[in-house]
């Protein structure tokens, strides 16, 4: 096991590289196996969760490497049928891509339910409903999803929530299915695009991603290609919310703006100066943040994988901020921690009320998830004293050289095994 350990006090200063989009890598590794060739994905994060699909990939049958810069060939031609390997699957949550890529591919597909960040019940119901309405029999026993069909069928399907995971894995089953798939109350997250960008430089016939309805016309074969996966807005998200909380100046490189509308909006009303640069953004922190609401929901409203790191923000403004999470249902575990580091947060069900304080102080915590982790990382950045941050695996699931990129900008931080 390791832990971070995090000297606080350091105001962020300098630049740094966004990576690659972990949310939209994952269904695009899972995507190559509808082209049965050779594709190319660059600009792929180093992070657990992609070299997790990876040996995933090739536990299937597929020839793929991944090199130090992001790069990853992979070859899917010799892939015959789908049987996800459990112990990998299971950790990660992405891996429930395998099962509409397969089930568009081979008409067959078999894998575990997934695993992932514990941050409440996360049905598949909808991606369920989703393949069933294609023509596909669904069934659950000895803890493996089985996904089979005599022949798929494009269909009209209408989602009953607007979730990511469905939107996407319905995306993937469609593309090689015959006649036309109508997806309404569709996710429209970037990575969605990214998604449906990938399957149409295959060959597919993809229109309306973005948006709440996605049009899928089946076409007969996919080719391989070469991609490039968008940034990662969550990353750089996080790289904002810690610069204002250290009071400090970074310019964010690699992002694309648009895909940050809501959390530039958020910090601009917290009195963070946010200033945008083509494929850069500044950031400056001057003065106390001022404390506001905030409620999650899905793109292009705030993103749940930001509440964690904005309410350790909001831990340190003039005021008190009400934080409603509506799209995860117990997003709320690392309070406990931050509350041993004399935060005064009262959370009741998917309401948190935060009261600012001067500072937190420092002390053994540990991270619960992936998000709940890394805000955990910038509570120590401006805690007084060195805090400990144990199970650092779950972070490193989801942010590529997170002390390297931190020491860059001035942290006092090093992780140390135990
Ligand atoms: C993806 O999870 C992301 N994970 C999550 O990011 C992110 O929090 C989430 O989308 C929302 O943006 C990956 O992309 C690997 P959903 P996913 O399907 O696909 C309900 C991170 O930190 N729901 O949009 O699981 C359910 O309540 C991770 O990078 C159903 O009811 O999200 C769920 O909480 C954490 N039935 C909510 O929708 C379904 O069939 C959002 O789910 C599916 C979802």
């Amino acid at each position: 096991m390791e832990k971070l350990l995090i000297e606080g006090g350091t105001k962020l200063k300098g630049k740094v590289k966004i990576s690659g989009f972990k949310n939209a890598a994952l269904p695009i590794i899972a995507a190559t196996l509808l082209a049965g060739d050779k594709c190319t994905i660059e600009n792929l994060p180093l992070i657990k969760d992609v070299i997790v699909y990876k040996e995933i990939m090739s536990k299937l049958g597929a020839d793929v490497s991944l090199n130090n810069k992001g790069v990853m060939e992979i070859d899917t031609s010799k892939i015959k049928k789908c049987n996800a390997p459990y112990e990998l699957a299971t950790k990660i949550r992405a891996s429930y891509y395998l099962l509409g890529a397969a089930l568009g591919r081979f008409s067959q597909a078999q894998a575990p339910p997934p695993g992932g960040c514990s941050i409440g019940n996360r049905p598949i119901d909808q991606h369920i409903k989703g393949f069933e309405a294609l023509g596909a029999k669904v069934d659950i026993s000895h803890g493996i999803i089985n996904c089979t069909a005599e022949k798929l069928k494009g269909e009209k399907i209408y989602l009953d929530v607007v979730t990511v995971g469905a939107t996407i894995n319905i995306m993937l089953a469609s593309v090689l299915t015959e006649g036309k798939t109508v997806i309404e109350n569709a996710a429209k997250e970037p990575h969605i695009v990214d998604v449906a960008n990938f399957l149409n430089a295959m060959g597919a016939e993809i229109r309306g991603a973005g948006t709440d309805v996605i049009r899928v016309q089946g076409v007969n074969k996919l080719k391989g290609c070469t991609y490039s996966i968008i940034p990662d807005q969550i990353e750089a998200g996080t790289y904002m919310i810690a610069t204002a909380a250290t009071g400090g100046e970074v310019i964010i490189d690699n992002v694309i703006p648009t895909h940050l509308e809501a959390i530039t909006a958020k910090l601009k009303e917290m009195n963070v100066e946010v200033k945008e640069y083509g494929d850069s953004i500044k950031v400056y922190a001057p003065q106390k943040i001022k404390s506001v609401d905030v409620k999650t929901l899905p793109y292009p409203g705030f993103p749940t994988d930001l509440q964690q790191p904005m309410s350790v923000l909001l831990c340190h403004a003039d005021g008190t901020s009400i934080v409603t999470e509506t799209v995860s249902e117990d997003r709320f575990k690392y309070v406990d921690e931050l509350k041993r580091m004399g935060a005064r947060i009262k959370v009741d069900g998917r309401v948190a009320v935060i009261q600012g304080i001067n500072k937190l102080s420092a002390a053994k915590v540990a991270a619960s998830d992936l998000r709940g982790g890394v805000a955990m990382v910038i509570a120590g950045l401006v805690a007084d004293g060195v805090t400990e941050v144990e199970n650092a695996y779950h972070i490193d699931r989801g942010y590529e050289r997170l002390e390297n990129k931190l020491l860059s900008l001035g942290a006092k931080i090093k992780r140390i095994k135990i």
